[in-house]
């Protein structure tokens, strides 16, 4: 029997988008920005920046009666929120932001799955606990030491396409790599790996945008799929300890249970699996899409590969792929100035906190030499710091020293309609072709 609807996961919310006026704040009249604010237009997913840029500018904090969200457009206002996790609770991360149809809510009360609340949705205290226990093990050792792994994989796929003077880098590449990756650091066998991101695919729509009842059903089989996967990988583990992160965290466990429980593992291992792969995919694909529209940038890496890592910061300034998280206030508050009531549900643009000129220079500008890209929303901010980010760069950076070491005449096919996913939080470019001289050996 599922426990999901008992514990509020994967629940739609009582006052979603289908019932904008549950939230509507007393005394504040829906504003002309907040009227403008369509994010599920395709105005808006293409690209969101001039509505960012408005927002900061005109009402940096605003509610949203569409969405039912107030909405946060600037840094300083969103590192405030973010580090406040008492009065601003994390609880509301996963939740579907399109109510479940009954079809696929019939699907998960039949699951025999137990999800509970697991770091990215968990209250302060529980989750300052358990964050020390499972960030203190993400050692950076640990993701140091399968950097050859990782480097052997993208070499590998690279040599598949290499001699073909053309490539759709995100199916070709990007949607492997990093779901590959997520796979050895825990310590799964890889070959599983794209089955099962496959199963959370349909997740980043079904949790954050607006799915038809189809892909509701559909997306509630695959996690009844991936929960079972997740439960025999850690159950494994338990027998047979490996030399990895899951099975550091099993000799954590067995050293002293009252750490965190078997299910309590499930869950983090669950939600591993899914973050770690999606982001780093759909991050890779908007960087090189930006690098390969500035030839000048591009040419410059290829010559000056020492820049690379600061490269990937500001591609994860300038067009990130969580380019929006929320939060629910837990009382009576004010965000820049603005009071939000308790039980308001909030919209952090971290898209536009990154490029806010009061935090970041000339910020709508791509320079890979930008001083300060680091300090970048795009993992958060404060208790809830994306605790994978070590591996989302190492990724992304071996990503792009070998793609700009052996195919430097890289260059976008013109013409290309470029395609995003239709969420709240999830910004990728879904395809991105490539093509290449093939008369200039390749390396
Ligand atoms: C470019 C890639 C990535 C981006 C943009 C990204 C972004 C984020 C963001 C915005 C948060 C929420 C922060 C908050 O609520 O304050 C988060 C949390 C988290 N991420 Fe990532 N992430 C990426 C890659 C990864 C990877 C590879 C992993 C896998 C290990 C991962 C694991 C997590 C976990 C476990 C949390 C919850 C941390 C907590 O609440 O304590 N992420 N990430």
């Amino acid at each position: 029997m599922s426990t999901i609807k008992q514990l509020g996961m994967f629940q739609s919310e009582p006052d979603g988008p289908d019932a904008p006026d549950a939230a509507a704040p007393e005394g504040c009249p829906a504003s002309a920005l907040g009227a403008a604010f369509e994010p599920f237009s395709d105005a808006y997913l293409a690209d969101p920046y001039p509505f960012f840029e408005r927002a900061r500018r005109e009402e940096p904090v605003f509610y949203s009666p569409e969405t039912g969200y107030w909405v946060v457009a600037r840094h300083d206002d969103i590192v405030s929120v973010f580090r406040d996790p008492k009065t601003f609770s994390a609880a509301l991360a996963r939740h579907p932001v399109t109510p479940l149809c009954p079809a696929a809510a019939k699907v998960r009360d039949g699951l025999d799955i137990a999800i509970e609340p697991s770091l990215v949705d968990e209250d302060p205290e529980t989750h300052l606990k358990h964050r020390k226990i499972f960030g203190d093990a993400f050692t950076p050792r640990r993701v140091a030491e399968i950097e050859p792994r990782i480097r052997a994989i993208v070499t590998r796929y690279i040599d598949r396409f290499a001699g073909d003077g053309e490539a759709e880098l995100v199916s070709q590449m990007l949607y492997e790599v990093p779901a590959l990756a997520i796979f050895i650091f825990l310590g799964a066998r890889d070959d599983d790996a794209v089955f099962v991101k496959r199963l959370g695919s349909a997740r980043a729509v079904v949790n954050w945008g607006r799915p038809d009842e189809d892909q509701q059903v559909a997306m509630m089989k695959d996690m009844g799929e991936h929960w079972a996967f997740t439960k025999e990988l850690v159950d494994a583990a338990l027998e047979d300890p490996g030399d990895n992160y899951l099975g550091d965290m099993v000799r954590l466990h067995r050293e002293d249970p009252s750490r965190f429980t078997v299910n309590y593992l499930y869950n983090v291992m669950f939600l591993m699996q899914f973050a770690g792969h999606e982001t780093t995919t759909q991050a890779s694909a908007n960087g090189l899409k930006a690098l390969l529209a500035d030839r000048a940038q591009w040419d410059r890496l290829c010559r000056e590969p020492g820049l690379i890592a600061n490269a990937v910061e500001e591609i994860l300034r300038f067009d990130t792929s969580i380019f929006a998280w929320r939060r629910i206030a837990t009382r009576d508050a004010e965000i820049g100035g603005v009071a939000v009531p308790a039980g308001a549900k909030i919209l952090l643009l971290l898209g536009s906190g990154n490029r806010d000129d009061a935090a970041f220079p000339d910020g709508e500008r791509f320079d890979i030499e930008r001083a300060d890209a680091k300090r970048h929303l795009a993992f958060g901010n404060g208790a809830h710091f994306c605790m994978g980010a070590p591996l989302a760069r190492l990724e992304m950076r071996i990503v792009l020293e070998e793609l700009t070491r052996r195919l430097p005449g890289m260059r976008l096919v013109e013409g290309q309609d470029w395609q995003y996913v239709p969420t709240l939080t999830f910004r990728g470019v879904q395809k991105l072709r490539v093509a290449w001289d093939t008369e200039t050996p390749v390396r």
